[in-house]
């Protein structure tokens, strides 16, 4: 039976984003700086994250409480071994409408063709550049744009949707917004533009470095007209577009200029564990410690509901240069994005 829990501002609880490993195959400047996350940093221990069974258990539960869609997240999911096992298993819960899975794309050439198998239906990519030279320096690891297309073919090849995010930042990669929407346009993949946010306390964020959605906008319809689509869902993230006279979106994810906050249905669970009910949420609650007691379904999803009926978050609507100051953030690659 659906027990459908609200919390202080009314939202439902619709969407679960589960981390599965604080690990990336990348050091993007403005996620994981290299100068940070570099030998001496200490990720997860292995015993630290939540097991694929532990996983499954809270999916089932957060589900009775009405969660609909599953995103799997990272760091990079895919590090996760025999990732495509969860998937499996997630695809079971009777309730499920959607699971997603983000990711930077390098290794879908090694998984897509599983993925699809075991019934995903769809991928995010991340791409920042479709300049090699500067998307080498971005990811910090000096990758090919090559690793990230042949993955997205891959993807496309094994019949998955894809759709690519790119996160701009200004004086990192604005002059790039052009190149990547003729080249994703012609290739007919839905391209979304992410604000550049305040996640974390690594990446040095200021205000002067978001490029808006407006100016985005603005640029693109200077060349190519757009058109707005309604949403699909309630409280979707992207605010969608098509190119005029095609089928193709664009999108944008406006955390910054326009926050969303009053719609956000979104719940994140990270690789150890934690339930967050913002993404810039300071402290989490901690669900391994209870999932490995022996306490009963229904009492863990008594807990979640308590959490979740107490949550008052509205980071993005709230943001100002104190709170940018002052207020304590987890890091992306810890939560998941
Ligand atoms: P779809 O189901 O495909 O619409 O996925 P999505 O856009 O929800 O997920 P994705 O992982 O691709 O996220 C794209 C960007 O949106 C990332 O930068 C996320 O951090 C950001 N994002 C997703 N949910 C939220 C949210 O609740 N708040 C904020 N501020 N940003 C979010
Ligand atoms: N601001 C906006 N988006 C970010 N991402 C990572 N860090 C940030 C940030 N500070 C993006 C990744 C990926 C998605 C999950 O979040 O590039 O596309
Ligand atoms: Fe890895 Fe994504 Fe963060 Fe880049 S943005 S370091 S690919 S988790
Ligand atoms: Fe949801 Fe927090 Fe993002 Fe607002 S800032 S949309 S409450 S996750």
């Amino acid at each position: 039976k659906h027990l459908l829990i609200h919390d202080h501002l009314n939202r439902p609880l619709r969407d679960l984003r589960i981390s599965v490993t604080d690990r990336c195959n990348f050091r993007c400047t403005y996620c994981m700086p290299a100068e940070i996350f570099d030998q001496d940093y200490v990720f997860m221990p292995k015993e630290h994250l939540l097991t694929f069974e532990e996983i499954e258990r809270l999916a089932r539960i957060f589900v009775q409480l009405g969660v609909k869609k599953i995103r799997l997240t990272g760091g990079e999911p895919l590090l996760r071994k025999d990732l495509t096992v969860l998937v499996q298993n997630l695809m079971r819960i009777d309730g499920i409408d959607d699971i997603g899975l983000t990711t930077n794309g390098v290794y879908l050439v090694k998984h897509a063709a599983d993925l699809k198998k075991v019934g995903l239906k769809r991928v995010n990519v991340s791409l920042d550049a479709i300049d090699d030279e500067l998307f080498k320096k971005i990811n910090g690891r000096g990758v090919s744009t090559k690793a990230v297309l042949k993955g997205i073919e891959a993807a496309r090849n094994a019949g998955l949707e894809v759709k690519v995010n790119m996160v701009v930042k200004k004086g990192m990669n604005d002059h790039e917004i052009i190149p990547m929407v003729s080249y994703f346009k012609e290739q007919g993949i839905t391209l979304r533009f992410i604000e550049f946010m305040d996640v974390g306390s690594t990446n040095g964020w200021n205000f002067e470095q978001v490029v808006s959605k407006k100016e985005i906008f603005d640029r693109i319809q200077a060349v190519y007209p757009l058109e707005a689509l309604e949403p699909t869902y309630f409280g979707e993230v992207a605010k969608r577009y098509r190119y005029v006279g095609t089928k193709t979106e664009v999108g944008f994810i406006t955390s910054v200029s326009e926050s969303f906050c009053s719609s956000c249905t979104r719940a994140r669970i990270s690789a150890e564990g934690k339930l967050y009910t913002c993404l810039f949420a300071a402290k989490g609650f901690d669900l391994r410690e209870v999932v490995r007691s022996e306490i009963s379904d229904e009492e863990i999803a008594n807990a979640v509901t308590e959490v979740w009926n107490n949550r008052k978050n509205r980071y993005s609507d709230e943001r100002t240069e104190e709170t940018v100051k002052n207020r304590k953030r987890i890091e992306m690659s810890y939560i998941g994005g």
